[in-house]
């Protein structure tokens, strides 16, 4: 296992994935973590990362002395070096010539980090300080003009420093660098996969919970879906996973869920019905905070009620990320929309959690999901909000509407998968306006809803892009959807990126 230490840069979590990608277990912790926990953990290499700081000024993030004494090999990373040096007694400078982006460095030494590779190597830099006179004991490994330390290292104690960026793909041979520290310096074996994670997962359930019972709160997303897999993979019938069908979910979505988990994967499921109870609680309520608020709320107390009743339960399995664990740490960003997740249940339940998903990235997830057999189509399910259709309809929700909604919206996915988009389109839906205009059909005046269709392109959700969809697939889609759904007679497309748009209509 390699720690990534974080001083707080934004290619981080990119570290982190870089070494897996490898096969190498990697995880990021914070960077004031003592050497005593990490000599727990006993990793075979340790990274320093980036951060926006300067590591000569009062009260920059520091590593625990203790670590340089541990006897493991480190990798200094843009800060991360930096730090190196300034504990060392290097001198770390501001740079009158600030280096972001593309540059070209010469390497003139024959350490182990750039074994096998060229001399002259193109690399992203993003650093305002620089290096000037390198610690005793560290050579300089590579050069440009305006970086006179782009790497440096001190062989004998295996510790390694480099000002670029190796875990950005701009890095021309950013991979072989994290390797040749992986493999050459660190000396890991490279034999993590996803099958590994199975099976060390599996055991440590069994221990986890031994003869005792986990109920898994299971939407059918695909971050659920994978947790109650995996965890019916380690304990069997000892695992109830409760669905609730609010009335807000998709065009045969519930089917769905229950055919493949109680169906293909045999599991105890119990689904309630509370179509009624959100809708009524919904009645007259056209604020999209308030709807959000009241559909969270609702799902927690019924979660809750009906947890209640099932007798013997221990654990509570949650599908927790580790982008939400890493995230949850640094809690700045303002609150655009309150997210409801099945992820905010109560914590006051007397269950103990039951995370197992929380040291992956969610394409991690998706690996896993095929491992498991969990079918394609929950594997590679776009994303859906836990407000359903209740923020797709805008304003006040009806039965009518959500009619409108979920006939258009299947209309929209059908038509998608037919022209082979679905995987390259990121998230697709139709929401409904609360407006109508005028059409004519058939020689007659309609006054009538109005559906948009909102297609985009996105790595994360944080920003996107609209989809460019082909002329002739929106024809398709939009005649189909106003002969097919009742009281629709204008169909509009979303051409608006985020930001300043959300995906989401509400
Ligand atoms: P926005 O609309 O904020 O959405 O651009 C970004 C991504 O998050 C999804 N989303 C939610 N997911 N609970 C969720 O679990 C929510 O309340 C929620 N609101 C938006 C949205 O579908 C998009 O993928």
């Amino acid at each position: 296992m390699i720690v990534v230490l974080d001083f707080g840069g934004q290619y981080n979590q990119l570290i982190t994935r870089r070494i897996r990608d490898l096969g190498v277990y990697s995880e990021l912790l914070p960077g004031s973590t003592s050497a005593e926990k990490l000599k727990e953990l006993q990793p075979k290499g340790i990274i320093f990362s980036g951060g926006p700081g300067s590591a000569y000024a009062e009260g920059a993030p520091v590593a625990d002395p203790a670590i340089y004494e541990m006897d493991v090999p480190i990798l200094g990373i843009c800060y991360g070096m930096q730090l190196l040096t300034q504990h060392f007694g290097g001198k770390v400078e501001a740079s009158n010539h600030k280096e972001y982006g593309k540059a070209n460095i010469q390497v003139g030494s024959d350490s182990l980090l750039y074994q096998e590779l060229p001399k002259e190597q193109s690399v992203w830099m993003s650093h305002g300080d620089l290096i000037v006179e390198p610690p005793e004991g560290f050579e300089t490994d590579a050069a440009n003009p305006s970086c006179p330390v782009a790497g440096m290292s001190n062989h004998h104690r295996s510790m390694y420093g480099v000002q670029f960026h190796p875990e950005v793909r701009h890095t021309e041979y950013g991979d072989d660098v994290l390797k040749n520290f992986a493999f050459a310096i660190c000396d890991c074996e490279g034999q993590w996969t996803m099958s590994n994670f199975v099976e060390e997962q599996v055991a440590f359930i069994q221990n986890q919970v031994a003869d005792k019972n986990v109920l898994c709160a299971l939407s059918g997303g695909v971050d659920s879906s994978v947790v109650a897999a995996l965890i019916h993979r380690a304990i069997g019938d000892q695992l109830t996973c409760m669905f609730i069908d609010h009335g807000l979910l998709r065009k045969g979505e519930g089917e769905s869920v229950m055919q493949t988990f109680a169906g293909d994967f045999n599991m105890n499921m119990v689904k309630i019905d509370a179509q009624d109870r959100f809708l009524s609680k919904l009645d007259g309520v056209s604020d999209p905070e308030e709807k959000r608020k009241i559909i969270g709320n609702e799902f927690i107390y019924l979660f809750e009620e009906e947890a209640g009743k099932l007798t013997n339960m221990d654990f509570l399995a949650q599908g927790t990320l580790y982008t939400d664990i890493i995230e949850s740490g640094t809690d700045t960003a303002q609150t655009i929309k309150s997210h409801h997740n099945v992820g905010g249940l109560p914590e006051d339940m007397n269950l103990d959690l039951i995370e197992p998903l929380n040291t992956l990235f969610k394409d991690e997830v998706r690996q896993l999901g095929k491992e498991l057999g969990v079918p394609d189509e929950i594997v590679w399910r776009q994303p859906f909000p836990g407000p359903g259709l209740g923020i797709r309809v805008l304003g006040e929700i009806t039965d009518e509407k959500l009619e409108i909604v979920r006939e258009s919206d299947a209309i929209l996915r059908e038509e998608i998968a037919n022209a082979g988009l679905d995987r390259e389109i990121w998230q697709y839906f139709t929401a409904l306006p609360d407006m109508r205009s005028v059409g004519v059909m058939g020689d007659a005046r309609t006054y009538d809803y109005t559906v948009g269709i909102r297609a985009v392109t996105s790595v994360d959700g944080m920003t996107s892009d609209w989809a460019r969809i082909p002329y002739d697939v929106l024809e398709n889609i939009s005649t189909r959807i106003v002969n097919e759904v009742q009281h629709v007679n204008r169909v509009v497309y979303d051409i608006t990126s985020k930001p300043p748009s959300t995906i989401e209509w509400e």
